[in-house]
């Protein structure tokens, strides 16, 4: 295929956060091996706000788990800020994922018998910061996403598009490099789909985060720096938008 690489990147600074270099990833299930990504190569810069789009089983979360440090690919290169992910010992790698990857899920993934602060302040207890700080940042980090009147409200209390607001604070809330949203959307009404990419895209530019997701709808498009279409496992496009 052709080289993609740096097309759209050429917009952005040249400082380049994540780096993939011919990512293949195979599911082998018995006698049957499906090739999932079969040679990705791609750079996201600092800064960016970028969309993956495609297909259903186009190979989106594939490269989602990949990107946040979850999945290992099977073969080719992963770095993060220069680091080959590849040389870390499992204890480093999930230290730089914790510190560096914040992430938004299509289901919310938040503890139902917790509130809405108490959801955001648990990577930072994770993390053994002390509890002062952590009821702060988390605080700051929910005020960030407009839900500071919320914060006592249990999960099944909340709307589709106040609960991703909450996970997008829980995200933000250890100030990662990157936010990795696969399909934040897809379990949201159009004006709410809407709502949550705008507030994406505000968090991007106001705390400076990297965000990356991913969506099989083409309406969101329209809010990002970057849009890279995604079929059967390869790159077909990564077009600058702005
Ligand atoms: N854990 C897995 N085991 C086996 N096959 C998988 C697994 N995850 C994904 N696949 C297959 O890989 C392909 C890409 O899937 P996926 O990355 O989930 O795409 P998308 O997110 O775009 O729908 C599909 O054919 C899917 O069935
Ligand atoms: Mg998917």
């Amino acid at each position: 295929m052709a080289n993609l690489e740096g097309t759209a990147a050429s917009t952005a600074n040249e400082d380049v956060l994540l780096s993939l270099n011919d990512i293949r990833r195979d599911y082998v299930l018995g006698e049957t091996r499906v090739e999932a990504l079969k040679g990705v190569s791609l750079r996201i810069h600092r800064g960016e706000f970028v969309a993956i789009w495609g297909p259903s089983g186009s190979g989106k979360s594939s490269l989602m788990n990949i990107l946040g440090l979850v999945d290992a690919p099977t073969s080719g290169e992963v770095s993060l800020e220069g680091t080959p992910i590849a040389k870390l010992t499992d204890n480093a790698l999930s230290d730089l994922r914790s510190r560096k990857v914040g992430f938004v899920f299509q289901s919310f993934n938040l503890i139902p018998v917790l509130s809405a602060l108490e959801n955001v302040m648990v990577p930072l207890q994770i993390q053994g910061v002390g509890a002062a700080e952590v009821r702060e940042r988390a605080s700051q980090a929910l005020k960030d996403v407009g839900l500071e009147n919320q914060a006592s409200a249990r999960p099944d209390k909340m709307s589709g598009g106040q609960r991703q607001r909450v996970a997008i604070a829980r995200a933000l809330v250890t100030s990662p490099s990157i936010v990795v949203a696969d399909e934040p959307t897809a379990n949201l009404d159009s004006e709410n789909s809407y709502m949550v990419v705008k507030l994406m895209r505000e968090l991007n530019r106001t705390r400076r985060v990297t965000f990356i997701f991913t969506t099989h709808d083409p309406r969101l498009l329209d809010l990002v720096d970057r849009k890279l279409l995604l079929k059967d496992g390869l790159l077909q496009t990564d077009e600058a938008v702005r």
